[in-house]
């Protein structure tokens, strides 16, 4: 903020607290991914300045109030390394805004970028009636599901009793508590032998190695949303070993595997996964079908 904050513009201000936000070396990667989409996002929640039709008047001045405002929430950033969507307490996952605080880790999952395209062209949205989200956290996943699925059916599980209950505030929130249900337990436990169409999962895959290195912004979410054991497949493993029998004829798997996808490629060499590349050109996600994970089967072991 310049020295007289009365004679902050819009563009001034966000230039200002991008400076700082880089200076002070933060790590983005909550919804944000360099200083400057951070400082917009941070000044227009500070600031309480929504955007109507995606115009953005960067010349209009902000009050001494709402340049305090900023500038304390800049501060709070800056000092606590916590993710900023902690502190304003929501993220925005597939066009959506979603309730999150500590207890979930905040959402950004490469699967949004398939289901606002109702995750075309892998499968038949109409296909979709029963869909299950595994390792659920927020909610965001089963919930945005929901929305770009109507029709549809999801149940959503996690170990985490805390996730679980923002989860439900999520569900409220978009009023979907009709078609989302809630379970909690490990992995595939609590849904026993229902089946569905879909399963999706964005499960823990950081392997032990990046665990000690996550950056200080991590080290406020839930290390039980990271740590995917030594190789970070040991949850990866346990759902191949037991999935198939929970898909129906005709149905699709969608595991998140991030920076983990070249020890998938490793551990599976002859499995024929389907990748989906993300935005910026990495592998991310790989998709299976009920046919391939039976005549696979025999070579997904839990050890
Ligand atoms: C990477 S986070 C994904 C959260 C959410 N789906 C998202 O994309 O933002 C992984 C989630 O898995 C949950 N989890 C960890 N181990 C689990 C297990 N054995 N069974 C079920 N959920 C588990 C964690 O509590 C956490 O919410």
């Amino acid at each position: 903020m310049p020295d007289n904050p009365r004679e902050a513009t819009l563009r001034h201000c966000v230039e200002e607290v991008a400076r700082r936000l880089t200076e002070a070396n933060l790590w983005f990667g909550h919804g944000t991914d360099n200083a400057w989409d951070e400082a917009v996002w941070l000044v227009m929640c500070a600031a309480d300045i929504t955007i109507s039709e995606n115009v953005i008047d960067w010349q209009q001045t902000l009050s001494t109030a709402q340049g305090c405002a900023v500038t304390n929430l800049a501060n709070q950033r800056i000092t606590s390394r916590q993710p900023l969507a902690y502190l304003v307490g929501h993220a925005w996952f597939a066009g959506y805004r979603f309730d999150v605080d500590s207890r979930v880790i905040v959402p950004r999952s490469h699967l949004g970028e398939w289901i606002v395209e109702q995750l075309q062209p892998w499968l038949d949205p109409a296909l979709v009636m029963e869909a299950l989200d595994l390792c659920t956290g927020s909610g965001c996943i089963a919930i945005a599901l929901a929305l770009e699925f109507p029709e549809a059916t999801i149940d959503a599980t996690d170990l985490s009793a805390e996730a679980l209950v923002v989860a439900n505030q999520n569900v409220e929130r978009h009023g979907v508590s009709d078609r989302v249900h809630l379970f909690e337990g490990d992995l595939l436990e609590p849904i026993s032998d229902r089946c569905y169409n879909l399963i999706v999962c964005n499960p823990p895959y950081v392997d032990a190695t990046t665990m000690t290195t996550l950056p200080d912004e991590y080290q406020h979410e839930p290390a039980i949303a990271f740590a995917g054991g030594e190789d970070g497949l040991a949850i990866v493993r346990r759902l191949l070993a037991d999935v198939e029998p929970r898909l129906m004829a005709g149905g699709s798997l969608f595991v998140e595997v991030g920076a983990a996808a070249s020890q998938v490629e490793l551990a599976w060499p002859t499995v024929p996964f389907t990748w989906l590349v993300s935005d910026d050109g990495d592998p991310v996600i790989f998709l299976l079908s009920k046919e391939e994970l039976r005549l696979h089967q025999h070579k997904f072991t839990k050890c």
